[in-house]
């Protein structure tokens, strides 16, 4: 328990819960929504702990839109969409034997046990996988739905239905509704066959079975979910109908001999020492299961004990995961490279004698900068400890410096970028030292191309790593405009992609359908695929709330060029800008080159506005807001943060689509226009009565 929490005063729990509460969203959006996570799940888990500890010191700061409220996030657009009739919910977590007698404790102390008294737990691997809900009507599956937000998921019938491990219906004597809970994965062996077929294909590959597990059954094509060897683990019902168990571990009897698959290692302990001796055991035995594992889940056995215990906040009372530490190796560094990104940063990456850390061969290691490298002592022959966590890149913990031999060599930061020879320089202030060569330092180009197909970006999967290098080193596609003119420069040409080596007439085609099929694309997706230094997905997703449209933002980052405009003042006022991210936006657009492919890719593509989620809370979630005139209760920048933390877009400019036109003293031109086209015109005072309500 950390005490620090405690010593905030309301104002920096406030501050402290928001920032907490952003910082969760975005994960959540990265791990559920684009299978993509960036943090491990015990850090993610620490975040929400945090999160926790601050609400139950100020219950003040619950609101209806804390993730303490709600599992995951909402579900994303492409199939049906189906309300759980017993919600999923999700665990808390346990990181030590401390928090796991405490979870024994509090189950006791809920049901006015003695200490000593013994309770039966069952424990259970924890699936990484991705959670699934499996309805059956007359002994018949008729929906598979995923978790979603916990109360409404995505219905993934037909996909699930080509699992193998998946009974479609069940035996004469089960009940005739029923709702099976359980955990889709992939093994390590399908995984690595899967990463292999795709990285020949050119296609993207996988970062973990987990996210490979979650984008096969995501497909929107069924026959693609079959070809990607999925499994599942049954390991709890909705809801038990009387008579089929009064206890756990009965219940995943019942479904291993209605034909579901239980995971191994299940075991019932009762006091804290078999609790812990299981732990090291399934520890132990974790690098060789055939699929990863990332905790073990205490569950209450006695069904009538965890009908008592209930539920607290969107977790049951009654069970808990014991997460896993990270798990670490020892092993040498061979060598450091420097690895060039699309921004230039220059990133020292170790090359590791290969080894195998928690069933996964790891070989490179990132070093981030080089105050990194000097802090940690880190030098070329070392031997050092690697650790894994979740789904983060492999880090070097740290050096096995009694193992020195005298033969190691420090490292030597590079002055020239090794890709293109431009100077390498490390600004005042900056923790990175980057390539100055810009467009003309071919690896950034080509960094710059992958991530505008990348998953988060436009999304085509026909143009892998190794495809977008080697079209670049043939000069198919030297910026993202030329892949949408590919097709048509490939009729004409004389030597045609499907005579490449290892293409075809078939991969050919399916090339120009991945592409023709992200001709249309979401401004905020759009804005992200740029590849802006400083804009990721979340302020790119500010940008298209606040400027609607790709021409807006363009012309406001134009005049935004002159740091004494409106224009960069409400740059500024957007969250998560700052002047780094307002500096690079305005360089962005104020480059020629970008704005001739920002032209062309405008002709080939349908960017859409951003369609921002209503605040359903907030009178004026969804609506366009436009300030004008001098306000006086409150500066420009605030009312347009406020505005918009209300799920409001604020926007410069009249139309018939603004909902309010909010006029300050000496309003001009906008007041008017605002009066003729007979847009709701509020003053200042009627907004702030507005938006207390
Ligand atoms: S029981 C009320 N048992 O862990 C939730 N969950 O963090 C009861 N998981 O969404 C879940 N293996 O996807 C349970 N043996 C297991 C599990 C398991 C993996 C996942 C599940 C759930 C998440 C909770």
């Amino acid at each position: 328990m950390k005490a620090s929490l405690f010593d905030f005063d309301f104002e920096d729990a406030k501050a402290r819960h928001k920032a907490l509460k952003t910082k969760i969203r975005k994960h959540d959006m990265l791990y559920y929504a684009e299978d993509k996570p960036e943090i491990s799940d015990a850090d993610y888990d620490r975040l929400r702990l945090d999160l926790e500890e601050i609400e139950s010191r100020y219950p003040k700061l619950i609101t209806k839109d804390s993730p303490t409220q709600n599992v995951g996030i909402a579900p994303s657009k492409g199939f049906k969409k189906v309300k759980h009739a017993v919600p999923m919910l999700s665990l808390s977590n346990v990181f030590s034997e401390e928090e796991a007698n405490d979870f024994l404790k509090r189950v006791r102390r809920f049901l006015g046990l003695s200490e000593n008294e013994p309770i039966e737990i069952i424990a259970e691997p924890k699936i990484d996988g991705l959670s699934c809900s499996l309805r059956y009507e007359n002994r018949k599956l008729v929906l598979a739905a995923t978790r979603g937000d916990g109360a409404e998921g995505e219905d993934i019938t037909k996909n699930v239905k080509t699992i193998k491990d998946v009974p479609q219906s069940l035996p004469d004597d089960a009940p005739e509704a029923l709702e099976v809970r359980g955990e889709i994965y992939m093994s390590r062996a399908d995984f690595a066959a899967l990463n292999k077929r795709l990285e020949d294909e050119g296609r993207k590959i996988f970062a973990n079975p987990r996210n490979a597990a979650a984008g096969s059954v995501r497909q929107l094509d069924p026959s693609v979910t079959a070809e990607r060897s999925l499994k599942m683990f049954a390991y709890s019902l909705a809801s038990v109908p009387e008579g089929l168990a009064d206890n756990h571990y009965s219940v995943l009897h019942w479904l291993k001999c209605s034909g579901f698959k239980v995971s191994a290692g299940v075991k019932a302990v009762t006091r804290l020492d078999e609790l812990m001796c299981n732990y090291h055991d399934i520890i132990e035995s974790r690098p060789n299961l055939d699929y990863e594992i990332d905790g073990i889940v205490y569950k209450v056995n006695d069904l009538a004990l965890q009908k008592r215990l209930g539920f607290v906040s969107r977790s049951p009372r009654w069970a808990t995961a014991h997460k896993f530490p990270a798990e670490q190796a020892i092993t040498r560094i061979n060598e450091i490279n420097i690895q060039v990104g699309r921004t230039g940063a220059l990133t020292p990456v170790a090359r590791l004698e290969p080894i195998t850390v928690g069933g996964v061969v790891v070989s490179n290691a990132t070093l981030h900068n080089e105050d990194e490298i000097a802090r940690k002592d880190i030098r070329i022959g070392d031997m050092i400890v690697v650790q894994r966590a979740g789904d983060v890149i492999p880090q070097v913990v740290r050096v096995l410096t009694e193992k020195r031999t005298g033969n190691e060599e420090k490292f030597k930061p590079l002055e020239i970028c090794p890709e293109c020879g431009a100077h390498a320089i490390r600004e005042e202030g900056e923790a990175v030292r980057r390539c100055t060569g810009g467009l003309t330092c071919p690896k950034q180009v080509v960094e710059r191309l992958r991530h505008f197909v990348s998953r988060l970006a436009f999304d085509i999967d026909g143009l892998g790593d190794k495809i977008i290098q080697s079209f670049w080193d043939d000069g198919l596609i030297q910026n993202p405009a030329d892949i949408f003119t590919l097709e048509q420069r490939n009729k004409e040409s004389l030597t045609p992609i499907r005579e490449r080596e290892g293409w075809g007439g078939l991969s050919e085609k399916k090339l120009f359908e991945s592409i023709n099929d992200h001709r249309t694309i979401p401004l905020n997706r759009f804005i992200y695929a740029l590849g802006i230094r400083h804009i990721g997905e979340a302020t790119a997703k500010r940008l298209a709330v606040t400027y609607g449209s790709i021409d807006a933002l363009q012309d406001a980052m134009i005049t935004a060029g002159d740091n004494d405009s409106n224009a960069y003042s409400d740059l500024l006022s957007i969250e998560d800008i700052g002047p780094a991210a307002a500096s690079s936006l305005v360089v962005f657009f104020a480059e020629s080159h970008n704005l001739e492919v920002l032209s062309r890719l405008k002709d080939y593509l349908i960017i859409e506005p951003y369609e921002q989620p209503d605040n359903v809370d907030s009178v004026v979630g969804g609506k366009t807001v436009v300030f004008t005139g001098t306000l006086t209760k409150m500066t420009r920048p605030e009312a347009k943060a406020k505005a918009e933390s209300l799920g409001a877009k604020v926007s410069s400019s009249i139309s018939k689509k603004t909902d309010y036109v909010v006029a300050g003293e000496k309003a001009g031109s906008k007041l008017k226009k605002a009066q003729d086209l007979g847009v709701k015109i509020l003053s200042e005072d009627g907004w702030l009565d507005i938006i207390s309500q």
